[in-house]
Parts: structure tokens; C-alpha cells; sequence
């Protein structure tokens, strides 16, 4: 699959590596921006409140479907008259679009293909992004699991503030397994 990250730092970097690794193509943008025409999947990993600069820096992104990973802290809010960034990047690429990769520590990519069950990897967002979250998940070394449609992306970014009081509260980074019962 031919993927451009905007933002390729610790989750857009780390990301854009397992991909290649399992053979997709991957373009990576930085601050500067740059064109993300004719790539069928765009991963969004920069700071969450620097979303709108991001999107207003790159080229091509009509109707593409976008992996929106980013997270808001410090009383960050989305850009105004949005309930999440993601929904905010569905107004600007009237594309397919999915909140993920946002409740994952990217600290831990190395590591995941050597888990002994697939972790999961939360995802919140449109019908039509499915097969690319589900694709893109596993390539990754995650199992992809829904959470809901886009307007559960605000949700999914106030998780954000429980993972890390998790971590922070004796855990350190760490994965997680949702899974049915038959799969115990
Ligand atoms: N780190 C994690 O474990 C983790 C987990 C889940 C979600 N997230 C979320 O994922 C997002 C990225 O986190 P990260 O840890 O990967 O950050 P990071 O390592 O600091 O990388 C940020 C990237 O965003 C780019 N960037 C910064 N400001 C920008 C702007 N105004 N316009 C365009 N691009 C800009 C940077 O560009 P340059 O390369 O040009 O400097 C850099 O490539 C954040 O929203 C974070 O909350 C992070």
C-alpha cells in the first residue's frame, strides 16, 4: 500500500519502519509538508494542536482515507466547532477517516511482534476506513478493535488521560488485550 505519515516522530517514524518492513510504501512528511497525492492510506501523527498547520502544509489529501493518531493534552482542545481532531480531519479531506494508533505507546513498536497474542489497538471512526485500519493494525503487530463510529473519536481522545495516569501509576508503557471470551 502506497502511505504517507504527516509527522514522523515517534509514532509517525516508528510506524512508517514496521510498515516498510512489511512491505508497504511509505512517503514521510515533517513540518515542512508536502504532497500525499496518490497515497491510499495517510497516517496523522503530529501534536495534537497542531493539526490544522499540519493539514494546511500537505497537498492531495481529497477524499483520502486518514489514520488520525494524534491525542490532546493539557486542556488542548480541538479547532473550534469540532468534538475531535478526527472529525476535524473528515471536514478538511471529506474522506474515510478513523481515530488510531492514539492509545498505543509507539515506545513499544520494537517489541510488539514478539507478544505471544496480538495486542489491541483501539480504533474509533468510518465504515469505510475499516479494511485499512484492519490491514494496517495487523502490519503493525496489533489486532485491530472498534470502539465505535467517528462520533466516538472525542471519546477515544479522552483516553489518552487514563492510559497515561495508568502508566504513571506503577504499570510504566504498557499493552493491552480486548478480546470475546472464546478467544481466552
Ligand atoms: N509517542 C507516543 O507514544 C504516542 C502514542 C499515541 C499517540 N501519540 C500522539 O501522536 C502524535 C505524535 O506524537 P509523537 O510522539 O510521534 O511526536 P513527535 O515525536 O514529537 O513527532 C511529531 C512530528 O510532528 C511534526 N510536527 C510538529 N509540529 C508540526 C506542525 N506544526 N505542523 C506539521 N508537523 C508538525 C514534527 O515534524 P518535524 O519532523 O519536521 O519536526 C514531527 O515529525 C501526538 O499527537 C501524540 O499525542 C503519541
Amino acid at each position: 500500500m502506497k502511505i504517507t505519515v504527516i509527522g514522523r516522530g515517534n509514532i509517525g517514524g516508528g510506524l512508517a519502519d514496521l510498515w516498510e518492513r512489511a512491505g508497504h510504501d511509505v512517503n514521510r512528511l515533517g513540518r515542512a509538508g508536502g504532497d500525499a497525492g496518490g497515497s491510499e492510506a495517510v497516517l496523522l501523527a503530529v501534536p495534537g494542536a497542531a493539526v490544522e498547520a499540519a493539514l494546511s502544509s500537505v497537498a492531495g489529501l481529497e477524499g483520502k482515507t486518514v489514520l488520525d493518531a494524534t491525542n490532546l493534552y493539557g486542556g488542548a482542545r480541538p479547532p473550534a466547532g469540532f468534538a475531535s481532531n478526527a472529525e476535524y480531519v473528515k471536514s478538511v479531506t471529506g474522506g474515510a477517516t478513523a481515530k488510531v494508533f492514539s492509545t498505543n505507546f509507539a515506545s513499544l513498536f520494537g517489541r510488539v511482534a514478539d507478544a505471544r497474542v496480538r495486542p489491541s489497538n483501539l480504533w474509533s471512526g468510518d465504515d469505510q476506513a475499516e479494511s485499512v485500519v484492519g490491514q494496517l493494525s495487523h502490519d503493525a503487530g496489533y489486532e485491530a478493535v472498534r470502539l465505535g463510529d467517528l462520533s466516538m473519536a472525542a471519546t477515544q481522545e479522552g483516553l489518552a488521560g487514563a492510559i497515561f495516569a495508568i502508566s504513571q501509576s506503577g504499570l510504566g508503557e504498557f499493552v493491552y488485550r480486548m478480546a470475546p471470551p472464546e478467544q481466552l
